[in-house]
């Protein structure tokens, strides 16, 4: 009889937990102690031997029928929690999840670089400038003391635009260097002149040093009394402040047409400085070519030759960048990819 008398409180038992549940997790572990391996209903089961033979039929249905009820009552209870577990985490979406952020970018690290560069020269009185993009062959060739049948000016590797020529000013191009601004600054007639021109430049080549389209910074001073000293103090000047204030610059005679003397201008190794290392070979890197203008180029642009004097200079920004301390890049293609991984270090 006593065995039949627990399966009516086990009954009362589940409503009376059933009851006083307050959320999905309590009838989880209501639900575990009755149904779950070593819970009331397992015990039950095994009481089945204790019954007195004849009745265990009897016992055996009543069981059954009290483990159908009991699923039933706590899937009811859990149908109920549910609704109220869903409302709870919808509600906290708003409470107290943390928002998404959305990404935020930055500028591109040529556009970083060339902000650098007009911060460097502004002191100096440098004053930013721009040219045209697509330009006609006199400022990029003629003017710059190269004439049409020149052979010097294959080392520009110029795409020409299928545009009609202008009797003048030649034909449509690409302009492949900055210094193309020389002339057309000249020619504002504004003395004396400290220009920086930084523009897109565009060549007919590509390899990990070189791609199509580029970026060069120009610098030009025209003034009375201007020397070479000038120049190597500018150019000084700007090493150390871009570079680092341990470093400094050489001039190795060169030959550009549109300078008189022109050099070519280096710039101590940042590890070595100077010594020859693994890295640099000689000690000495390359940054790009500069000079004292040309009488003929001061001519075409209006000025007087026997009066005024300058010098020019003229670097790839990539190659610049490349090569300031820190940054280790070894195909400049990866500044053009778009690829983010490479990007997002800058
Ligand atoms: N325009 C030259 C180039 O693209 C670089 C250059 C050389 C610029 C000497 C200058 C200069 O202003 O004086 O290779």
């Amino acid at each position: 009889m006593d065995n039949f008398n627990d399966l009516e409180n086990v009954k009362a038992y589940l409503l009376e937990r059933l009851k006083s549940a307050s959320s999905f997790d309590d009838i989880s572990k209501v639900k575990s102690e009755f149904l779950g391996k070593k819970g009331f209903l397992g015990k039950l089961t095994s009481d089945i031997a204790k019954v007195p033979t004849e009745r265990r039929k009897e016992y055996g249905i009543r069981l059954n029928l009290l483990k159908k009820d009991i699923e039933d009552q706590i899937s009811t209870y859990e149908k109920k929690f549910e609704k109220d577990l869903s409302k709870l985490e919808y509600s906290d979406l708003y409470r107290s999840l943390p928002g998404k952020k959305p990404p935020v970018g930055h500028l591109n690290i040529i556009t970083q670089a060339i902000e650098e560069i007009v911060e460097v020269f502004a002191p100096l009185g440098f004053n930013r400038v721009r040219y045209p993009e697509v330009d006609r062959e006199y400022f990029v060739f003629d003017a710059l003391n190269m004439p049409e049948t020149h052979p010097a000016r294959d080392e520009w590797e110029t795409f020409f635009i299928d545009y009609p020529g202008d009797e003048k000013l030649g034909r449509l191009v690409i302009t492949p260097h900055t210094s193309s601004g020389q002339v057309r600054e000249m020619l504002k007639g504004n003395l004396p002149i400290r220009m920086l021109n930084i523009s897109r430049c565009g060549r007919r080549q590509i390899d990990i040093s070189h791609v199509p389209s580029f970026y060069q910074f120009e610098g030009l001073v025209v003034d009375e009394n201007v020397s070479t000293a000038n120049l190597i103090g500018v150019l000084d000047y700007f090493a150390k402040k871009f570079f680092g204030p341990d470093r400094k610059t050489r001039l190795r005679p060169y030959h550009f047409r549109f300078t008189e003397p022109s050099f070519e201008v280096d710039i101590d190794c940042g590890i070595c400085h100077g010594k020859g290392c693994k890295l640099c070979k000689e000690g000495w890197l390359e940054l790009g070519g500069s000079g004292m203008v040309h009488p003929n180029v001061l001519k075409a642009g209006g000025i007087d030759p026997g009066k005024y004097t300058g010098f020019a200079f003229g670097w790839g920004v990539e190659r610049t960048f490349m090569m300031k301390s820190g940054t280790k890049i070894d195909d400049i293609r990866y500044l053009f990819s778009n690829d983010l991984r490479f990007l997002e270090q800058f």
